[in-house]
């Protein structure tokens, strides 16, 4: 009994001992799991991992409407709102999850919306204030956002700001910046300094009745409003907030490169680029007119208007800054509350193109992200060349799935999703201020008005565009085979399917928040995995053939580390031949132009 005792005593004790080491254990393992977590949170700055939803700007793919060329609801030849509305379903059939919208306020439309009368009100040429409302409200049942475009930059001369301000009419006399400029031997006024405009010529313009110059960075009818003065910037921190009282989830800041000019009025100094004449803006440098420190505080005045509505609602406000910097500039951006346009793919990107070049670009952003930035890639916008005369209509769909799996916010100008070439302007048939502005001899180096014609909706008269006579643009001549409904119904996969396809598998969280691992790059190809460390989902590895030739190559080792995987997207190019087939990996063969999306196994 006594001996029984003990061996139970005994037996209690080494229970005891045996749960203080597993204790011990415990402690030590949830230590290490923990020190684990953080040294993977390390090296994924970007939280991969992190479970909490996405801001609905970075799962969303971006459309740039420019309503004049969209649709045409009434008839006069010009794109309106109620147009914009009747093509909702073809913005969820693409599979876009927020639309830009470029200017559609009041306006003598000298630079076509982006001379703006009343901040505050709609264009007849476009509709009216309830149009708008109405585009909003529908769309947001389909659960798609409205970016605005918002141009504090400037006014329209037209502005009752302006025409107040030029009577020197008290608050509105300080909005604008006037200068009393020097004057020559004859007394004949002449500008203040040597400043030019974006468009061409002195920047300064004469004004009879208050007998002073007033500067205006874009056409004279483009005045500046005075950023110095508080009470313009309480007037368009209003402006902001007027909009998102009107339903709008985000905007586009038009020009704020030119928001501030240096007070003393230096002559700038000149660029001394060969081959530029006087007039012509990148004659001179221009750190004296442009990115200003003094934008950063504006700025933030925006974003403070816009979280109060955040803050409402709990539903993101995003911002975007219209800017052609490099990543080592444009990234203060984000301590603003804002986000900069990666316009690397527009203007860094050059034919011919080659993977090295397109690595190089793409690498550039991601290395200098700041750790709360989050990248936006355009590659196309009202102001620049269409990509298929940029590059060659072959590489379309190939740039349209470079943009789709990138990781970063895409953001596609309209009609690049069924890839629109660009039309042939006269100069009698000129419509672009900045082309008349250089004449007929050099009206095409400028004119912006070749990638601004009317959407390809079917192939009817006026490619569906209007029902009016006459078209703001001519057509593109290829409507009848290139339009929307004969690449939405074709048997064949199309450019526009595949967009439609892309933008869809852009909604697995891998390309959404994945990280992008460079694969074999070379002048012909550029290639990447898009995976999420740690986790079993699927990996995918992305390939193109950006080059001239055909190029065969082993993709097996790091960091595609497999040998094989099932084709899931591809150009059309190649796509009858590839889709869902399982392939190889270490001889795939790409064509120019060829592009595929392989899940690997
Ligand atoms: C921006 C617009 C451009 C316009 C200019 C002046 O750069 O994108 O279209 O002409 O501002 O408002």
């Amino acid at each position: 009994m006594g001996s029984a005792i003990k061996i139970k005593r005994v037996d209690f004790r080494t229970k005891a001992v045996l749960f203080v080491v597993f204790l011990a254990i415990l402690f030590v393992l949830l230590h290490y799991l923990r020190w684990m977590h953080t040294a993977v949170q390390a090296q994924n700055p970007r939280k991969m991992s992190d479970k909490r939803p996405l801001e609905w700007w970075k799962t969303s793919v971006i459309y740039q409407v420019y309503p004049r060329s969209y649709m045409d609801s009434n008839a006069d030849g010009i794109g309106d709102i109620k147009g914009v509305t009747s093509k909702l379903e073809h913005f969820e059939y693409i599979g876009v999850g927020a639309v830009w919208l470029s200017p559609y306020y009041k306006s003598p439309m000298k630079d076509f919306g982006y001379d703006v009368s009343d901040f505050r009100d709609v264009d007849p040429m476009f509709g009216t204030l309830q149009d708008f409302d109405e585009l909003v409200n529908q769309a947001h049942k389909r659960g798609i956002k409205i970016i605005v475009d918002f141009v504090p930059n400037h006014s329209s001369d037209k502005h009752e700001w302006f025409q107040k301000s030029c009577r020197g009419e008290k608050p509105y006399d300080d909005y604008y910046i006037w200068r009393d400029g020097k004057r020559d031997k004859d007394g004949k006024p002449i500008p203040p300094n040597n400043w030019l405009s974006v468009f061409g010529g002195t920047a300064w313009r004469w004004h009879e009745g208050r007998k002073q110059f007033y500067y205006s960075a874009f056409l004279p009818e483009q005045p500046d409003l005075n950023f110095r003065n508080p009470e313009v910037v309480r007037e368009m921190n209003d402006v902001v907030r007027f909009w998102m009282q009107h339903g709008a989830d985000g905007m586009r800041v038009d020009a704020l490169e030119q928001l501030f000019e240096t007070e003393d009025l230096k002559d700038e100094p000149r660029s001394n680029l060969p081959g530029i004449p006087p007039f012509q803006h990148e004659y001179l440098k221009h750190s004296f007119t442009t990115k200003l420190p003094e934008i950063g505080d504006i700025v933030r005045g925006w974003r403070k208007v816009m979280d109060e509505f955040e803050s409402k609602d709990g539903s993101s406000r995003f911002m975007v800054i219209e800017t052609y910097e490099a990543p080592e500039d444009r990234n203060r951006f984000y301590g603003y509350g804002s986000n900069p346009f990666n316009m690397d793919l527009v203007d860094g990107l050059k034919a011919p193109l080659t993977g090295t070049h397109i690595r190089a670009l793409v690498e550039q952003e991601y290395i200098k992200l700041p750790e709360q930035g989050w990248p936006t890639f355009v590659m196309g916008n009202h102001d620049r060349k269409r990509v298929s005369s940029k590059f060659g209509a072959e590489y379309v769909d190939a740039l349209n799935m470079l943009l789709l799996t990138l990781r970063g916010t895409p953001c596609t100008y309209y009609g690049e999703e069924i890839g629109m070439q660009e039309i042939k302007v006269t100069f009698e048939q000129t419509q672009d201020p900045w082309g008349k502005n250089f004449g007929p001899d050099r009206y095409q180096e400028f004119s912006r008005d070749p990638w601004r014609s009317p959407m390809q909706w079917d192939s009817s008269k006026h490619a569906g565009f209007t029902k009016g006579s006459s078209p703001w643009l001519p057509v593109h001549p290829d409507y009848t085979m290139r339009n929307v409904k004969v690449q939405r119904e074709s048997p064949q996969q199309t450019t526009l399917q595949l967009y439609a396809a892309l933008a869809k598998l852009r909604q697995d969280p891998v390309f959404q928040r994945g990280e992008l691992l460079f694969s074999v790059t070379d002048d012909n190809i550029l290639s990447y995995v898009r995976q999420i460390p740690g986790s079993d989902v699927s990996r995918y590895f992305v390939v193109f053939n950006f080059g001239k030739t055909k190029s065969k190559n082993d993709y097996s080792g790091a960091p595609a580390s497999s040998a094989k995987g099932v084709v899931i997207q591809a150009t059309c190019s190649l796509i009858d031949r590839v889709k869902d087939k399982e392939v190889g990996l270490n001889d795939l063969e790409l064509a120019p132009g060829d592009g595929m999306v392989i899940k690997l196994l």
